[in-house]
């Protein structure tokens, strides 16, 4: 079969897609999330030629598309007010909605299932092809079978050219993983499938919700699923990926040693010779977007040996998570000791967590009293000092701290400069007190360090938590602690990064307001020792 290749920008074009797809055929089309194969869903023989398309197993379901609410009605028996509300927030947008289904949903599109998938997308090219049509879309991404989802017309091209009567040839889709999938046909309303809306997006509508086994663990063979797609080999490229959750420090060695691996790394981490990067570092949302396309591309390259960066486990990390472990096969190298950094607002309440987490068997190294200790540096780093902020900074062999700091923080050039001199041998410091604790057997060491990111410290870890409190709290406890006035505790306040710079990148997010929550803290390095 010839594909026809339809242009976005042209009314005719969309015309035609709507034509083909009410004479029951297949028109690939652009999503936000990413591109879908669509087809009437209520016409039996049309959705049959999705399933061999793309050479889909019937039993897995597609979601169908709407382009306004009300078309709702035809398709599920009932819309409960928990479907209202994620309806009003996050629709248009990526996420999809289950319910139990009315009949006029063929059983092939719900996969024999009961209920039936409903989204109604962002993209106006979509949008426009939906009202168009003048049917819902049933629509499952337009790839084949167990392969990456496609992101762009390029990959479409690739899976689908003389297979389907059509792709339209939209731009790259904005979010790049596929929508979240919930079910409200449990109790307890439960995600299937994480995606750009975030577990914790939805609960702050509808309040509690649970997460699908599925979604990080690899099914036993033969047990009964609640998303039939979960069962299915996903998103697998040529490659052999496997995750790494050790610290970025322990990842590069890795390279060092194989030659022949390649990294899929976030950007600015591509210190080895062949990598191929999916988004920025702590930025869930980057990752997201350019997951599938470096899946592609290890394969276009022909990489086959591949370790990957592990992105985090909260938000829409947990979507990335998801399509990554798959993509892995579900195999994650673990790190042997976890080496936590502990850090935050000043003060939130840092060394109380930090003492329920030695009392709790971690050992913590202090990384501002290495900062401070005269032994750190060595004598080849104190000439680089003397060379850079004059020679009296030393006074008989002994740092005038105070000197240094007053030059050094003159200028950001020579607070940068101050930093690569000091940070490798406050590292190089760290490391070895790290691996003192390793070789006792330790299995979580803390690294308590009020400026973490700007140290790199966070390179060393393996996972991050953060403490905070409200600023009125922090204001009252340091003006207590450190005997300051207060404007000289709201300088040192506004001089820190704000609360959303750690959460962002923390693993864990502590809040003290009303008191250190041991419980959690347990919790945590539980969840460490796989407890
Ligand atoms: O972003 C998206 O959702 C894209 C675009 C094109 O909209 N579509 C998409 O469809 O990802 P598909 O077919 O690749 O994934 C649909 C997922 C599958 O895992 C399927 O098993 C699940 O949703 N699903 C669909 N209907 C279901 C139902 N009634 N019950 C449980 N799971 C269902
Ligand atoms: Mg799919």
């Amino acid at each position: 079969m010839e594909t026809l290749i339809l242009n976005p920008q042209s009314n005719t074009d969309i015309k035609k897609a709507g034509e083909i797809l009410r004479n029951a055929g297949l028109v690939a089309i652009p999503t936000e999330t990413v591109y879908g194969l669509a087809a009437n869903a209520l016409e039996t023989k049309a959705v049959e030629k999705i399933y061999i398309a793309k050479g889909r197993p019937s039993d897995n379901p597609l979601i169908v598309h709407i382009a306004n609410f009300e078309d709702i009605y035809e398709l599920v028996s009932d819309v409960p007010p928990k479907a209202k509300a994620l309806a009003e927030k996050f629709w248009p947008g990526p996420l999809t909605i289950i319910l139990p289904k009315s009949d006029k949903v063929p059983s092939i599109t719900s996969g024999g299932l009961g209920t039936v998938a409903v989204r109604i997308p962002s993209d106006k090219t979509a949008l426009s092809i939906i009202t168009e049509s003048a049917v819902p879309l049933a629509a499952p991404s337009s790839n084949l079978s167990g392969r990456p989802s496609p992101t762009c017309f390029e990959h479409v091209l690739e899976d689908m050219d003389g297979r389907i009567d059509a792709i339209v040839k939209g731009e790259e889709c904005e979010v790049g993983l596929e929508s979240t999938v919930i079910t409200l046909t449990t109790k307890v309303p439960k995600i299937l499938r994480p995606g750009r809306i975030s577990l914790e997006d939805i609960e702050k509508v509808i309040g509690k919700t649970d997460i699908d086994t599925a979604v990080l663990n690899q099914l036993e063979q033969g047990k009964a699923v609640s998303s039939p797609g979960m069962k299915y080999k996903h998103y697998s490229p040529k490659a052999k990926i496997t995750i790494c959750k050790q610290s970025f420090a322990d990842y590069k060695k890795i390279f060092e040693t194989d030659k022949n691996a390649t990294a899929l790394c976030f950007n600015g981490q591509e210190v080895m010779a062949k990598a191929v990067k999916y988004g920025e570092k702590y930025d869930s949302i980057s990752q997201a977007k350019e997951l599938f396309s470096a899946l592609h591309k290890l394969d276009e390259q022909g990489f086959d040996n591949v370790y990957a960066t592990c992105p985090q486990l909260h938000g829409v990390g947990l979507a990335v998570y998801n399509r990554l472990i798959r993509a892995a096969a579900f195999r994650v190298l673990e790190p042997d000791v976890h080496i936590i950094g502990l850090t935050g607002t000043t003060g939130s309440g840092k060394s109380t967590v930090a003492d329920i987490l030695a009392q709790n068997n971690a050992k913590i190294i202090d990384c501002d009293k290495i900062t401070k200790d005269p032994s750190t540096y060595t004598e080849t780093c104190l000439n680089h000092l003397q060379n850079a902020f004059g020679s009296d900074i030393l006074k008989d062999k002994v740092l005038d701290r105070k000197l240094l700091a007053k030059r050094a923080f003159e200028t950001s050039e020579k607070t940068k400069l101050l930093n690569e001199i000091t940070l490798p041998v406050i590292t190089e410091k760290i490391n070895r007190i790290i691996q003192g604790y390793k070789n006792n057997g330790a299995k979580i060491i803390v690294l308590d360090a009020p400026t973490l990111f700007e140290a790199k410290a966070d390179e060393l870890c393996t996972a991050i938590i953060a403490v905070n409190a409200p600023e009125e709290l922090r204001l009252e406890r340091i003006i207590l602690r450190d005997n300051l006035t207060k404007e000289q505790a709201l300088q040192r306040i506004h001089a820190q990064k704000p609360v959303e710079f750690y959460a962002q990148k923390a693993n864990w997010l502590i809040d003290t307001e009303d008191g250190v929550d041991i419980e959690k803290i347990i919790e945590i390095v539980k969840s460490l020792k796989g407890d």
